[in-house]
């Protein structure tokens, strides 16, 4: 960290601290859920990832626990040594079978899942084109395999295009997307992005961290929102704690490519393997999104709601085109006295700030979730438009 990075830190805290706007890592006693308990008050949670409400789904915390009594608590290593057991290849051919691809690993994040692919599969001799606004573990992997990326303009083909047609030459290359954006909440342009793909002969990895049970008529994410077939797409990547309600992540691609990163991917070599109670729960998880189909219809339900009632109070809210809902604050402070007049009111509405989006750019990260009820929501929107005025329009 630079000295700069660091006074900007300190001084920001200083800021919360003095002004008690600081709501950044509230402890929430018990489960989380559309109703927490924090700071010993009842609060509503408007900024969970957890979609489509299956944190506490009683079939997926039995699995966990029978998990855990007949595997235990850990791995005991690492997945190519000592590490691998029965419930990874169950839940490897459960995604596979859900993503539309041929194999899939596991991983202990979606972190891991985007350092084992870029920083196995590709170095600093190929050309990765990635959106500006690309997640930083993805950034952090291009940077441990030293490879200096060209960025192309956010969810801009054109933009991709001239950057393809200005390294025709280079022989390998590699585009770099997400389904959902994780700040802005818009969908990647996946035909223009693969019509692309497939003319300057690059590869393509989708990261469905957020569009993972999401997206789709059935929730199989973004190829399956534009009706394109995944078996177009070289590698996808994901996470197994946002719309599944566990932690791990994951890469699903060829068997071929598959079968290489679990000999070649540092973080599966090199980290421990899922825990049992996770995989479980993931397996579970993935029975339970095909079987509770009402949940992605309340999901969009509720964004909806979410979406018309923040409009209609004139709130701000990007070019998002999913749950993920970003309200413009603009300045740091202004986005962390929002999210600390609605938790004051009873809601956990998060203020996001930079380096995780651009300076002066700051926002309240919103989610709709399947677990949300339409009163609440309503509340939530006058609530916040009432404090909208005060705090970001007359800033
Ligand atoms: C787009 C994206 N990719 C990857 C990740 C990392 O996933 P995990 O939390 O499982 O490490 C995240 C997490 O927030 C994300 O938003």
């Amino acid at each position: 960290m630079t000295t700069a990075l660091a006074h900007r830190w300190f001084e920001l805290l200083k800021l919360g601290a003095d002004e008690d706007i600081y709501t950044f890592q509230e402890v929430i006693k018990g489960k989380s859920g559309p109703k927490v308990n924090i700071r010993d008050k009842p609060v509503y949670m408007m900024s969970s990832y957890d979609y489509l409400g299956l944190i506490g789904h009683p079939e997926i915390e039995s699995a966990a626990i029978d998990a855990i009594h007949e595997y235990g608590t850990g791995t005991g290593g690492v997945r190519l040594l000592t590490g691998t057991n029965v419930l990874h290849h169950h839940l490897e051919k459960s995604l596979s079978r859900f993503m539309g691809t041929e194999s899939s690993m596991v991983l202990s994040s979606g972190y891991m899942a985007n350092l084992a692919v870029i920083a196995g599969l590709f170095s600093k001799n190929d050309l990765v084109i990635a959106d500006e606004r690309i997640h930083r573990s993805i950034v952090d992997a291009l940077k441990v395999a030293g490879i200096q990326p060209e960025p192309f303009r956010h969810n801009d083909p054109l933009s991709l295009k001239s950057v393809l047609e200005k390294n025709d030459r280079v022989k390998r290359k590699l585009i770099l997307v997400e389904g959902v954006y994780s700040m802005d909440g818009d969908i990647c342009p996946l035909p223009e992005i693969l019509a692309l793909k497939e003319a300057y002969r690059a590869f393509l990895m989708v990261d469905e961290a957020h569009s993972l049970g999401v997206l789709g008529k059935t929730g199989r994410g973004v190829a399956e929102h534009f009706g394109i077939d995944p078996g177009r797409i070289d590698l996808f990547t994901g996470s197994l704690s946002k719309a599944i309600p566990a932690n791990g992540g994951f890469v699903s691609a060829k068997e071929e490519v598959i079968l290489y990163l679990k000999h070649g991917g540092a973080p599966y070599m090199f980290s421990a393997a899922l825990s049992p109670a996770n995989s479980a729960a993931a397996l579970k998880s993935l029975e339970i999104i095909d079987k509770e189909t009402w949940r992605l219809n309340k999901l969009w339900q509720n964004t909806s709601r979410m979406m018309t009632g923040l409009r209609k109070g004139g709130i701000l809210t990007g070019s998002t085109q999913s749950p993920i809902i970003p309200v413009s604050c603009g300045k740091n402070e202004d986005a962390a006295k929002l999210s600390k007049g609605l938790l004051d009111q009873g809601f956990l509405a998060t203020a996001v700030i930079y380096p995780a989006v651009p300076l002066n750019s700051a926002i309240l990260r919103l989610c709709g979730t399947a677990a949300q009820s339409a009163d609440r929501i309503d509340q939530f929107a006058e609530a916040l438009e009432e404090l909208y005025t005060t705090v970001i329009k007359q800033s």
